[in-house]
């Protein structure tokens, strides 16, 4: 978090609509970062006992009877519940408050349409890693959204781990399909090293757990290292020894990286096929 966003007050009053996986981290991660509990509202139906605890013991309003426009509206529920909880978010809404949407699929139009009150929006795609503060997010704001809002809106996310802007929300569906996805791609790599493991010999449980502390450990060196991607990879192949021997495999014409292509290529259409 830089100095500003530090600086930068969280909008209040906070009201967030959904409090399942992801609202209920980003929540955590506000009242972590020193959001007074007395701001916040959280608007859940069928709240999780976890969460009305919370909202009991740290003084949260919990599905108030009353709403009155917020500071801050946040977003936090399934897509497909949009339209029918749409009416009663709209009155949460006023002039000035700040709408952030963490909804896949629903666009800046698609949620004005439902909530016509709304002016500065913030669509926002985070992935799963960002309930442990090591997300990688992409956001993009309606033209309403200046630099005030905006830095509202990062102090929202600030939290989550990586915030990247982006000036096009055509981009969102191809970040979707990078960092949305994308846990799921590495777990995947994490279960083929395990079972490549025990086809070479490795008992089944010793082979999950260096696979797993391999894909763990790797990802944390280059968070931790600067240097490139490739070159980290370069760095650890010496000529004619074993680590190249598999990336030869690995990267030969059709093998990884060609398969990514596509794979990210069929998530980006699949945002596409699903937005509305
Ligand atoms: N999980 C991820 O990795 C991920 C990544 C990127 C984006 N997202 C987006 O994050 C959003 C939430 O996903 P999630 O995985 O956190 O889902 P989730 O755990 O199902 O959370 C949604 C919450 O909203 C509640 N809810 C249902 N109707 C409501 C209403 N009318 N008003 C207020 N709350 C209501 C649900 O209650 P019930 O359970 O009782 O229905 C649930 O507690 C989705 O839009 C998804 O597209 C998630």
């Amino acid at each position: 978090m830089t100095q500003d966003q530090a600086s930068t007050a969280f909008p209040t009053p906070l009201v967030l609509a959904g409090a399942g996986k992801m609202g209920a981290a980003l929540l955590r991660g506000w009242l972590a970062g020193g959001l007074d509990p007395a701001a916040v509202t959280v608007i859940d139906p069928q709240p999780s006992p976890e969460i009305a605890v919370l909202c009991a013991e740290r003084g949260l309003r919990l599905n108030p009877d009353a709403a009155s426009p917020a500071g801050a509206l946040v977003l936090g529920i399934k897509p497909q519940v949009l339209d029918a909880a749409a009416p009663a978010l709209g009155a949460w809404i006023g002039p000035d408050t700040l709408v952030v949407s963490i909804l896949a699929g629903k666009t800046i139009a698609d949620l004005k349409r439902r909530l016509p009150a709304a002016r500065a929006v913030v669509r926002v795609m985070p992935n799963l890693p960002a309930s442990i503060g090591r997300g990688a997010t992409g956001a993009v704001g309606s033209p309403e959204v200046g630099p005030q809002a905006r830095a509202a809106a990062e102090r929202l996310l600030a939290r989550s781990g990586l915030v990247a802007w982006l000036d096009d929300e055509a981009l969102i569906d191809a970040v979707t399909a990078v960092s949305g996805s994308g846990p799921a791609y590495v777990f995947l790599l994490a279960e083929a090293l395990a079972e490549a493991g025990v086809a070479a010999g490795l008992p089944p449980e010793l082979s999950e757990q260096l696979a797993r502390a391999t894909v763990a450990g790797a990802g944390a060196l280059l968070d931790a290292d600067a240097r490139e991607a490739g070159q980290l990879r370069r760095d650890v192949t010496s000529p004619g020894g074993t680590t190249a021997a598999a990336l030869a495999v690995l990267m030969r014409e059709g093998a990884l990286p060609d398969l990514m292509r596509e794979a990210v290529g069929a998530a980006k259409r699949r945002a596409g096929e699903l937005s509305g």
